[in-house]
């Protein structure tokens, strides 16, 4: 598989906290890999990097080859990159059409000169990239503040097809969701991958990462330890390497 991202010796800090210490990292394209640690070891900071949220302090990123120094999450989201934030960055009050297209609205000409918002276009686009995902949502006009975590996610991610983002980064999207609303949420990551996108997953859930992952890399107080294939790991043993730091072998 090629590399889609590549980070070479990135480190940050915050003040006299080291939170990452030349992390080197590639990640393939069309793979779901997935970044695990515990609590404090590096995984949202490094996230918040590969996202454009934060500048690193040391080191270089290229994406399909080229260097690159996002500026932005939007700018990251304008280059491929898109990220599905815990706390969903999603407008509560709008709904779903409106949510998916933010910033990138469809528009037609009413008259010389005259741009009018498409919205029949948006809806039926809407449609089908939840179709896509195999989401059914009945009324596109319903705010997203009435919809559930799962469903929610499915928007976000919807949003993430518009912009045709290559890679979608999803950091602990089943923490505060239910046994159903996880099954949901698992489902698009399979459809992502089906669609050939990469998927950067971060989570505690060691069956979430045995069951979906293609790769875990392990981090330790800001240092990867650990690199490797998914195959024949399961979660009782990706637990264990989480909390040793040491590969099984
Ligand atoms: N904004 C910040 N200011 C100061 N220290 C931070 C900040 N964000 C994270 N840290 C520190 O960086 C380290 C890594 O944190 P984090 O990336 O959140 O880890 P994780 O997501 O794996 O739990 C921790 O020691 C944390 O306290
Ligand atoms: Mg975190």
């Amino acid at each position: 598989m090629s590399v889609v991202l590549s980070l070479k010796q990135i480190s940050k800090s915050y003040g006299a906290v080291q939170a990452l210490h030349g992390i080197d990292l590639d990640v393939r394209a069309g793979e779901v890999l997935a970044i695990c640690g515990d609590n404090g070891a590096g995984k949202s900071t490094l996230i918040r990097i590969i996202s454009g949220a934060q500048p690193p302090s040391g080191g270089a990123m290229a994406l399909k080859g080229r260097a690159v120094r996002f500026r932005s999450p939007h700018d990251a989201l304008r280059q491929g990159i898109a990220t599905i934030y815990q706390d969903l960055a999603l407008a509560p009050r709008l709904s779903i059409v409106e949510n998916i297209f933010m910033g990138a609205e469809h528009v037609r000409r009413l008259l010389p000169g005259i741009r009018v918002l498409d919205k029949s276009r948006m809806r039926r686009e809407a449609l089908g990239y939840l179709r896509r995902l195999s989401v059914p949502i009945e009324d596109m006009r319903r705010p997203v503040e009435r919809m559930s975590g799962g469903q929610r996610q499915a928007v976000a991610i919807a949003r993430a097809l518009h912009w045709n983002a290559d890679i979608v980064i999803m950091d602990e999207p089943t923490a505060a969701l239910g046994v159903k609303e996880t099954a949901l949420v698992l489902g698009l990551i399979r459809r992502l991958r089906e669609e050939g996108r990469t998927v950067i997953l971060i989570s505690h859930n060691m069956s979430d990462v045995a069951a979906l992952a293609d790769r875990v890399a392990i981090l330790k107080g800001g240092t990867k330890v650990i690199d490797r294939p998914i195959a024949g790991l399961d979660a009782d043993t990706l637990a264990h390497m989480v909390m040793t730091g040491q590969d099984v072998g």
